[in-house]
């Protein structure tokens, strides 16, 4: 099968390059364990970088960390076609997320490196840095700089307390000149991401191609329960102010704001630390993080209102501390990018589906700055964030060439 004008992308290579970057950060329980800003990170970017070079690419880093590749007689005055996604994963992760579409934008890029003519955008590939926030706690750090949408970068650290600085400046950055990453308004003329779907939609409809329309919102709830810590063998039930059971009850209730009230779309309660966390103490204290997801604005303003009266409606006993972060709004693709995709699979008589994305995406960061489409392959049985995650080659091969039959049109208008 082949796009429009006769050009597909090297399957060899682009497979080739998932292998390899698979390889770079695997972890003991077979998945990809590759926190951004982390020495696996750094050798993944460089591995993109190395083969950039390879394909007579040119490639440079900005003050983010994040990695661009263009033409080697890229036009610099051209608003940009960007093209990407990010290497970084979470702990015990996929080798697809995000790798993916950064080397499908690699292929497409190679693909391009030769056309002479003039081309109506220059296209540039893009691997954004820390988009999980993994170990940094600053997700989409890499896409939010390019907007300059980064807040307080200097009290940015990870768990342990130690800060960005040193890390980001060992991945190619560099903290101070971190304004320096923002494009100026109209440099940009759209952004394309290739993703894998992380959910069963595209699989269960038996359809090989995903158009996103809109990419959901998440607000991300940092919360610690402070109750009595005491004997767990003296203190009669009655006089207890356990702070794991309460939290026991934040966690049921956040499920349900999603599962029994449908207020949002999914709600999560991914991260528990109980203090003193010994069996036979009564726990004292307990920092869990909670997030919400929804595609649309209103309803996740209604769902966080509701995790505020979750709190209020706990033994008046408790301390409670809650620190609200609005992580993303949702945000819709651009109609012109969502019927390219369509046309760009249609050429390649794939079918096409159009369905939201409940995973977060540099996309919807990067539609600050201009249109966005987002495009989705099958997981196989909707698994991702696990090292289970796979798409089959094929899909993985169709996707790139609808992204590059996307890409052509829109470099190229008919
Ligand atoms: C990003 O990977 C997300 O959590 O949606
Ligand atoms: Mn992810
Ligand atoms: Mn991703």
């Amino acid at each position: 099968m082949l796009t429009r004008t006769g050009r597909v992308v090297d399957q060899r290579r682009l497979l080739g390059h998932l292998d390899r970057l698979g390889r770079i950060g695997a972890d003991d329980r077979g998945g990809v364990t590759r926190p951004g800003f982390g020495a696996a990170d750094r050798d993944a970017h460089r591995y993109v970088a190395e083969q950039a070079r390879a394909l007579g690419l040119v490639s440079t880093v900005d003050a983010a960390g994040n990695l661009f590749v263009r033409r080697r007689h890229a036009e610099p005055d051209r608003q940009v076609l960007l093209i990407g996604s990010h290497l970084d994963s979470v702990t015990y992760g996929g080798r697809y997320d995000g790798t993916y579409g950064v080397v499908a934008a690699l292929e497409v890029l190679a693909t391009l490196a030769d056309r002479p003519e003039p081309l109506a955008y220059e296209p540039v590939a893009v691997a954004f840095a820390n988009e999980e926030g993994t170990r940094f706690p600053s997700p989409f750090f890499g896409s939010k700089a390019m907007v300059g949408a980064v807040d307080q970068p200097e009290s940015i650290v990870d768990r342990d307390g130690c800060p960005l600085r040193d890390p980001l400046r060992a991945a190619g950055g560099d903290l101070d000149a971190l304004p320096s990453a923002a494009w100026p308004a109209g440099r940009l003329a759209g952004f394309l991401e290739l993703h894998v779907e992380q959910g069963p939609v595209l699989e269960n409809a038996g359809v090989p191609v995903g158009v996103v329309d809109v990419v959901t919102g998440r607000t991300v709830f940092d919360i610690v329960l402070r109750g009595r810590q005491n004997h767990a063998g003296t203190t009669p039930m009655a006089d207890r102010c356990d702070a794991l059971v309460a939290a026991a009850r934040v966690v049921l209730a956040i499920e349900d704001l999603a599962r029994q009230r449908r207020l949002c779309s999914v709600a999560t309660v991914g991260i528990l630390a109980a203090d003193p966390n010994v069996t036979n103490v009564v726990p004292g204290a307990v920092a869990l993080t909670a997030e919400i997801r929804d595609g649309s604005a209103g309803r996740l303003a209604e769902a966080e209102r509701a995790v505020s009266q979750i709190l209020a409606g706990l033994d008046p006993r408790l301390r409670v501390s809650l620190d609200v972060t609005r992580l993303s709004a949702p945000v819709a693709t651009a109609e012109r990018f969502r019927s390219a995709t369509a046309a760009a699979a249609a050429d390649l008589q794939l079918p096409v589906m159009t369905l939201p994305s409940g995973a977060g995406h540099d996309a919807q960061i990067v539609a600050a700055a201009g249109p966005v489409g987002v495009m989705f392959v099958p997981s196989h049985d909707g698994i991702s964030h696990a090292p289970q995650e796979f798409t089959a080659p094929a899909d993985l091969v169709n996707g790139a060439n609808v992204l590059l039959g996307t890409v052509m049109s829109l470099l190229d208008p008919p």
